[in-house]
């Protein structure tokens, strides 16, 4: 099957007791048991419930893997990832990245002993120097948030095959549908299902994907000792967005691309980072990787802060918000918002300047969003 038809079929057969022939909503967190020990596969919600394990196995279908597993959020999902690791050991990241991802490893782990080294990620053989011999694991983003920077992902993981350690891949950018960085050699793909999976902003959630018998098995053990698991109304909205995350993501590439394009041209802008410009450094890259670039933008305005502040505040279709992937458009300012926990130093240091504007582009009709981004650019 191929990814449309698995989005909607895979892990989603009828209802086997009612021929429901959408999953349903298994709301219950207990399961009988006919004697001690006997039952039908699911004996407590935080262990197994079948609406999620539905997600599980059409999230692992899409990004070509063995196992999924879900979590109460991309957060409880990168978590249990780091949870594979112990004391001692070591991390080499990408240094762009979400800046929760950053607090996680600097604010959380750190304290537990888990040391974490940040390479540039246009410095591919970076990451190869960085590797200690405590190294367990490479963590990369890819498109960054927020620069939307590509990097090279077989790269990396023939990086981490020769080292004999794990490759994660944050794919929450891409989605599966664009990205499948299983295929290109990862041991995890790791996602925020708030954003384009679940792709209607209504839910918090997260997975986590691999092909790989232990680390699968490590992780499950994880997930039900640890428990931050979704729950079933949440792990169905999910399943639901699943089934148009295809023409969802046309729509968003279609829009971002025209938007990306307008962009460049206009004078308050001073910058536009988007893959699928074709005056991006990351464009080969991202056309040899990606099926194609998402609806991420992120710009700089002619101006510094006071022109953002005044830009957004005149934008009437882009919502002012946090969060990315659903069908809305929103504009988001990393410096106070997704990113204002790594330091004003910190991100300088990482090219987050005060004028940048991240935007996440829904699927709206392409000219509304235009003339929305026009009139508020114009009134700068
Ligand atoms: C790339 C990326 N990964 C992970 C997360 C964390 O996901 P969640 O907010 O679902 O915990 C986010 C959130 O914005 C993100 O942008």
């Amino acid at each position: 099957m191929r990814f449309e038809t698995r989005a909607i079929h895979e892990g989603q057969k009828p209802d086997p007791l009612t021929g429901s022939v959408i999953v349903p909503v298994y709301q219950t967190s207990t399961f009988e048991q006919n004697a001690i020990g006997l039952h039908k596969g699911y004996e407590y919600s935080r262990t197994g419930n079948p609406t999620r394990a539905a997600l599980e196995a059409a999230v692992a279908s899409l990004e070509s893997g063995k196992h999924g597993l879900a979590f109460a959020s991309g957060q409880a999902a990168t978590t249990a990832v780091l949870n594979l690791l112990k004391s001692g050991d070591h991390v080499v990241a990408g240094d762009d990245l979400y800046g929760g991802t950053w607090r996680l490893f600097e604010r959380v782990y750190k304290h537990w002993g888990l040391e974490t080294s940040y390479v540039d990620v246009d410095d591919p053989a970076g990451f190869e120097e960085a590797l200690q011999e405590n190294t367990r694991l490479i963590w990369v983003e890819t498109p960054t948030n927020p620069l939307l920077k590509i990097v090279d992902i077989r790269k990396l993981s023939e990086v981490a095959s020769r080292r004999k350690i794990l490759l994660a891949v944050d794919n929450t950018f891409a989605s599966p549908y664009f990205q499948k960085p299983l295929e290109l050699g990862a041991d995890i793909v790791v996602h925020s299902t708030t954003k384009y999976l679940g792709g209607h902003s209504d839910i918090v959630g997260g997975a986590v994907v691999t092909s790989q018998e232990r680390t699968y098995e490590a992780v499950k053990y994880y997930q039900n000792a640890a428990g931050a698991v979704p729950g079933p109304w949440d792990s169905w909205l999910v399943l639901r967005g699943i089934k148009t995350l295809a023409i969802r993501m046309r729509e968003h590439e279609k829009n971002a691309l025209f938007l990306a394009e307008f962009l460049e041209t206009h004078p308050k802008v001073s910058r536009v980072y988007y893959p699928g410009l074709s005056s991006s450094r990351y464009h080969l890259l991202a056309k040899r990787q990606m099926g194609g670039f998402g609806g991420m933008i992120s710009m700089e305005l002619v101006g510094g802060f006071s022109a953002v502040e005044r830009f957004v505040s005149k934008l009437e279709l882009f919502t002012l918000a946090e969060s990315l992937g659903g069908v809305e458009s929103l504009v988001c300012y990393p410096p106070r918002m997704t990113h204002a926990t790594i330091g004003a130093r910190e991100r300088k240091r990482r090219g987050i300047r005060d004028n940048l504007v991240r935007l996440s582009v829904g699927i709206e009709n392409k000219q509304d969003l235009r003339e929305d981004l026009g009139r508020a650019l114009d009134g700068i």
